[in-house]
């Protein structure tokens, strides 16, 4: 299927590593040229060595998205570089375990992770996106319809980032800008990995986990996530909009029983 990407401009947050990795690789693949925020400058020239030898497709930003300023540095390098913007991917993110117990400021702190840098670069791109038509996705968590335990901030971000998608494919419809979301469960990435490692027993309840994901018992991967993001930010999906999408191999809403 042609999905009709060729050309276009996207920004992709936390494009460097994870879920965010795979979505950059696949937006390449399609033909598109990609503006990719990270933190590490070793990961990301890393990265755009190995899938833009030429340095033409791609341009890697290295911002902390907690900072307005810096929110608004990538958008405009992205512009400047390749002159204009059609996709926005919000990506970046951390299940920081700002829980009920924590302060009101590590709970603040954590939606400045989590979802400060959603509406600001956002905000940032509306103008070019508006102008080409192009699409908006935001990646979730199913925490922000589950919950999860101990992680207030990041459950609380999530749901707004679901609810905002919502918000802004109405806010956008006159301009023709579709919004969605993609709603991961459980994907083995770096911040996955990092985090079942701070467990007791690591590959045990990794075992309870997957057992408990219906299709396959198995974890999603990061590339059927952008398998999924490309075809949401294509003209392909263009009667799409305002919904949130599980590719999560139904551990969210199959029955218990199974
Ligand atoms: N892995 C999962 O199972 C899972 C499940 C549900 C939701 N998600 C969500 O998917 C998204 C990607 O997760 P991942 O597992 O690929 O994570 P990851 O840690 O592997 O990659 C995220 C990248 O974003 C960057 N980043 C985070 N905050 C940043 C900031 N403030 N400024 C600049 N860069 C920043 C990190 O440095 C990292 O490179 C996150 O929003 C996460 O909440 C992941």
């Amino acid at each position: 299927m042609d999905l009709g990407l060729k050309g276009k401009v996207a920004l992709v947050s936390g494009g460097a590593s994870g879920i965010g990795e795979f979505i950059v690789r696949t937006l390449i693949e399609e033909g598109c040229l990609v503006g990719i925020i990270g933190r590490s400058i070793e990961k990301g020239n890393k990265l755009t060595h190995e899938i833009d030898p030429t340095g033409t497709q791609t341009l890697f930003i290295s911002a902390e998205l907690t900072q307005d300023a810096e929110c608004k540095k990538a958008v405009d390098a992205t512009i400047a570089k390749f002159g204009k913007l059609d996709l926005l991917v919000n990506n970046a993110g951390l299940n920081d375990g700002a829980s009920l117990e924590k302060s009101p400021s590590a709970f603040m702190d954590s939606i400045q992770k989590n979802l400060f840098h959603y509406f600001a670069l956002t905000h940032y791109s509306l103008e070019q996106i508006k102008k080409n038509q192009g699409s908006i996705l935001n990646i979730a968590s199913k925490t922000a319809v589950t919950g999860q335990g101990g992680t207030s901030g990041y459950a609380a971000s999530n749901a707004a980032q679901l609810g905002l998608t919502r918000e802004w494919a109405v806010d956008l419809l006159p301009y023709e800008v579709r919004v969605n979301a993609i709603v991961p469960a459980e994907v083995a990435t770096p911040q996955y990995d990092s985090w079942i490692q701070t467990l007791k027993n690591p590959e045990e309840t990794l075992k309870k986990i997957t057992d408990k994901i219906p299709f396959g018992k198995r974890m999603t991967t990061s590339q059927e996530i952008a398998d999924m993001a490309v075809f949401l930010l294509s003209k392909r999906a263009s009667h799409i909009t305002g919904q949130w999408i599980f590719v999560d191999g139904g551990y969210t809403h199959l029955d218990r029983s199974i």
